[in-house]
């Protein structure tokens, strides 16, 4: 009864918001032709397959089994979604989708299972071949990350991972693997998938592996100078050849002034350097930002002569995973009280006077908050001299246990993205070079410590079969990408499976 009830509101509201879409359409038309629209995920999330082929183990494989792992649902991405043997199956729901790019990350430790200290895995690399191969027969451009946060736990093991200046080889050696490999066909390569958010939560709070604190700085300072290991690789070895582009993926919050007030003003701008700058200006300006510098004095490491002759290779593209926005409030008077905080140096929020910055979802601290991308773009646009910008990720959480009408009519995930696009094209009109946008995510998939609580995909995944079906949100962005303003009234409503 409960259950009909609910799919009775479902479809209600479904009726309702396509109304209302009618009305204030979004068009594929609005961006430009060449524009890239793709999904987005990331190897340890959906391959699975963590042991086959002589796959070594990678960083996350050992966290998650370890009893340090927090993970919401004691669970682990030993299968995930599954997709190394299915990975065919996924390239057809790609060019159902009308799709025109696919942002996928390589698994290091599938390619180099003991980094350069081993050989090259044939079978890791006959994996990507294929992937590489089926998206392009379909039209499909790859948009590739070399790492989103995994890598081989050999290198972890024999000098501590991003805390070693060794990395900074390994993964120069990791990039020309694969530039080597598959740069005939990839044209766009991202270095790194959020190396903030990466040593926030690995070398920062502890949360994900290899679970230190407070050594975010140094763990930072060698990712930074990795990229531009690869980078320059690229540029002296394989650019004018391959013609591809280089780049690396920031996680950008929006940070909002929570007052109105110069203070409040300038400790979002702060907070802003504090997450996004310390990547993106030594990379594009050469050095750490001033702000950095006049908070953290000798605290943040330096780059020497010889770092900054390799930054001088910079990038190509920004990409840009955005989810939410939060507020900041100057804590210096009156001093701040710590309700609604969840951050305490300087005081982020949520809230303001007990209003959520936008609407909740599922993932605690993301909110729905449009303007947001509008922002961080333009953000990115004046700090940066408008480099081109792809949005790498954006996308919408469920919670897993919701029923199967309410996961499959998943109404909120359209608004959202419809409304990210319609602010992002703001931004595009007021002159920012944005190139692409990719959903997070194709299918549903492990989501780091919430393992398999929350849902992201345009479509579901039964974990127990690996069936997918589409979700509305699936039909709502393939109606899109196939110029179609609303949907027909007949198609609102996704059948159970
Ligand atoms: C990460 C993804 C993750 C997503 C949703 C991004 O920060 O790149 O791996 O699944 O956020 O939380």
């Amino acid at each position: 009864m409960e259950e009909r009830r609910k799919k009775a509101v479902v479809l209600a509201s479904a009726f309702l918001f396509f109304l209302l879409q009618s009305s204030c359409a979004l068009r594929r038309d609005q961006f430009p032709s060449s524009f890239l629209f793709g999904t987005s995920t990331s190897a340890y999330q959906i391959e699975g397959a963590y042991k086959d082929a002589n796959k070594s183990l990678s960083n996350w494989d050992v966290f998650t089994h370890s009893q340090e792992a927090k993970i919401k649902d004691g669970s682990n991405g030993d299968v995930a979604a599954d997709h190394y043997h299915i990975y065919m199956e996924d390239v057809e729901l790609m060019h159902s989708l009308g799709v025109n790019s696919y942002r996928f990350s390589i698994s290091w430790s599938r390619v180099l299972p003991r980094g350069r200290y081993g050989t090259i895995n044939p079978t890791g690399v006959a994996f990507y071949n294929n992937l590489i191969d089926s998206l392009l027969l379909r039209g499909i451009e790859p948009f590739v990350t070399l790492s989103h946060y995994d890598i081989p736990q050999e290198l972890e093991d024999r000098y501590g991972g991003w805390l070693s200046p060794k990395i900074q080889k390994d993964f120069g050696y990791f990039a020309e693997v694969c530039f080597r490999k598959f740069g005939d066909r990839v044209k766009y390569w991202s270095t790194l998938n959020e190396p903030n958010f990466m040593v926030i939560n690995g070398y920062g709070t502890g949360d994900y592996p290899p679970g230190h604190r407070n050594k975010q700085l140094i763990a930072g300072h060698n990712a930074i100078l990795s990229h531009a290991t690869a980078v320059e690789i690229y540029r002296k070895r394989y650019q004018v050849k391959q013609q591809g582009k280089i780049g690396i993926v920031i996680f950008m919050c929006w940070f909002e002034p929570l007052r109105n007030n110069s203070l409040d003003f300038l400790a979002a701008k702060q907070v802003m350097s504090f997450h996004v700058a310390w990547f993106l200006d030594p990379i594009i300006h050469g050095d750490y930002p001033p702000e950095m510098q006049q908070v953290l004095g000798s605290k943040l490491p330096t780059f020497s002569i010889k770092d900054r002759r390799k930054l001088q290779y910079k990038l190509d593209f920004i990409g840009i995973n955005h989810y939410t926005s939060l507020y900041v409030r100057d804590c210096s008077v009156p001093p701040c009280n710590s309700s609604g905080s969840i951050d305490e140096s300087p005081f982020i929020y949520n809230q303001r006077n007990g209003i959520p910055i936008g609407k909740p979802t599922a993932m605690p601290q993301y909110y729905v908050v449009p303007y947001g991308i509008e922002e961080v773009v333009l953000y990115t646009m004046r700090r940066y001299n408008n480099t081109p910008m792809f949005i790498t990720e954006n996308g919408y959480a469920q919670h897993s246990n919701s029923s199967m009408t309410e996961l499959l009519n998943d109404i909120d995930r359209v608004d959202a993205i419809r409304q990210y696009l319609t602010y992002l094209n703001n931004a595009m009109r007021k002159g920012a070079d944005v190139r692409g946008y990719f959903v997070w995510s194709l299918i549903d998939n492990f989501e780091w410590l919430y393992g398999y609580t929350k849902r992201f995909g345009l479509y579901y995944v039964d974990f127990n079969t690996q069936k997918r079906a589409p979700k509305l949100s699936a039909r709502w962005y393939q109606q899109f990408l196939h110029g179609v303003e609303v949907l027909h009234e007949h198609d609102e409503q996704v059948d159970t499976i």
